[in-house]
């Protein structure tokens, strides 16, 4: 079986149709990140509200997979409203969840996991990186 007859349909509705895709400008926190395993790049752009450290607005651009862009896009979604220490444990199933199930992904297309493993890298030196910049007082 090929991997694009394995694409669920919320996989393919995000791959054909993302919502989040992009770059902010002007943001709070950015992040560039690559899989090893691919060559892929994934950079994220985030807007943050300086009074309730909440996302207000996420962006995603990539150099990738169709999974890597229905993965990224989809954890731009999931990401936010939710304040930065809410964040601080965003992990990828979270994202598998959304898009077919962790299970699903396990069991039918192990090699693909590490395509959203690249959105929860990029949202942890987003992170990183919206600290360092509260902490230089460039926000
Ligand atoms: Fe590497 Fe999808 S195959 S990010």
């Amino acid at each position: 079986m090929s991997d694009h007859q394995l694409y669920n349909e919320k996989i393919m509705d995000r791959f054909i149709n993302p919502q989040n895709v992009g770059d902010i400008e002007n943001p709070d926190a950015i992040a560039e990140v690559g899989a090893a395993a691919c060559g892929d790049v994934l950079r994220i752009t985030l807007k943050i509200d300086p009074d309730t450290h909440k996302v207000l607005d996420a962006k995603a651009k990539i150099f990738g997979c169709g999974t890597a862009i229905s993965a990224a896009d989809m954890a731009m979604s999931l990401i936010k409203g939710r304040t930065v220490e809410e964040l601080e444990n965003f992990s990828n199933d979270e994202v598998l969840d959304a898009l077919g199930g962790a299970e699903n992904w396990k069991a039918n297309m192990p090699h693909k996991i590490h395509c959203s493993v690249l959105a929860e890298s990029a949202i942890e030196e987003a992170l990183k990186d919206y600290k360092l910049r509260k902490r230089k007082g460039i926000n």
